[in-house]
C-alpha cells in the first residue's frame, strides 16, 4: 500500500453527468492551486472548466480510470482549451496521451499525491486512485467498485475472477474509513466507504466467494452500451472525435 503520509489541504468537488450517470472528480491543491479532473466527460467539459476557474485553480491533468465504453472523455477538449496534460493508464495504449499512468508511480497535483492502483477485471487497463487529504483518505474506484455494485466484466477484456481478486487485494485491503467515490451511480448515490462495501456490497462483499461472484456476473446479460462503437475508438485517442 502507498505510504499514508500526512494529508494535505485540498479542494474537492464531485460532479455529475446525467446522460451516462457518470461522476467526474475535481481535485485541487490548496497551496499551489493546481488541479486535476478524474474521468471528465466531453459534454460537461466546459462546465467543469468553469468551476476550475471559479475556484481559482489551474487545470494540470485530466486522469482516466480506463477506456470508457459508455461516454467520450473530455480529455482532448480540456487539453485544447487549457493545455493541460492527458494522463491515461499505460495499459490503455491510448494515442496522444501525455502521461502514462502506472501503479507505484504517484501523480503529483501540486503538493497532493494521487496513487494509482491497478484493478483490472472491468477492463484490462483499469486503475483506481488513492488520495490522502487532510480530511481523510479517498479512493476513486471508477467502474471496478461501485456503491452496492461493480462495473460489468463481459467486454474490453473484462474478467469477473480478475475483478474479484483485484478489488479484494487493492481496495478492500484499505482502511474501513477510506471513502469510496465511484465512476457511476445510476441512483445518484454519491459516496460509500471501504468498510461498507466490504461488508455489504451484494456482489463483491459480505463474504461472497469468487465462484459466487463469477456466477452473478455471468448471469447479468446486459445490453451493449449505445455509444460503445463511437466511445471506445474516441477514448483510445483521449477523446478526439473524428468527423468523417
Ligand atoms: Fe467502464
Amino acid at each position: 500500500m502507498p505510504p499514508l503520509g500526512k494529508g494535505r489541504a485540498m479542494i474537492f468537488r464531485q460532479l455529475f453527468e446525467p446522460t451516462a450517470s457518470a461522476y467526474t472528480y475535481l481535485i485541487g491543491c490548496e497551496d499551489t492551486r493546481e488541479a486535476a479532473l478524474i474521468d471528465p466527460v466531453l459534454e460537461t467539459a466546459e462546465r467543469d472548466l468553469q468551476l476550475v476557474g471559479e475556484l481559482g485553480l489551474t487545470l494540470r491533468y485530466t486522469i482516466e480510470t480506463h477506456i470508457h465504453a459508455d461516454h467520450i472523455t473530455g480529455a482532448a477538449r480540456l487539453r485544447g482549451l487549457t493545455g493541460c496534460k492527458a494522463a491515461v493508464p499505460e495499459r490503455s495504449k491510448a494515442d496522444h496521451a501525455d502521461l502514462a499512468i502506472r501503479e507505484g508511480e504517484a501523480i503529483s497535483i501540486g503538493k497532493l499525491r494521487l496513487h494509482p492502483l491497478f484493478v483490472p477485471g472491468h477492463t484490462d487497463d483499469h486503475h483506481a486512485y488513492l488520495l490522502h487529504g487532510a480530511d481523510g483518505a479517498r479512493v476513486f474506484t471508477g467502474d471496478a467498485l461501485m456503491i452496492d455494485g461493480c462495473g460489468r466484466t463481459d467486454f474490453q477484456n473484462g474478467d469477473a475472477a480478475t475483478l474479484f481478486r483485484a478489488v479484494h487485494e487493492k481496495i478492500f485491503s484499505l482502511p474501513d474509513d477510506t471513502l469510496v467515490y465511484p465512476g457511476h451511480d445510476y441512483q445518484q448515490r454519491r459516496v460509500s466507504s471501504v468498510g461498507q462495501e466490504r461488508a455489504r456490497n451484494p456482489r463483491l462483499g459480505g463474504g461472497k466467494s469468487i465462484d459466487e461472484f463469477v456466477a452473478i456476473m455471468a448471469g447479468l446479460k446486459l445490453p451493449r452500451p449505445k455509444k460503445m462503437d463511437v466511445a471506445v475508438p474516441a477514448n483510445r485517442e483521449c477523446g478526439e472525435v473524428r468527423v468523417a
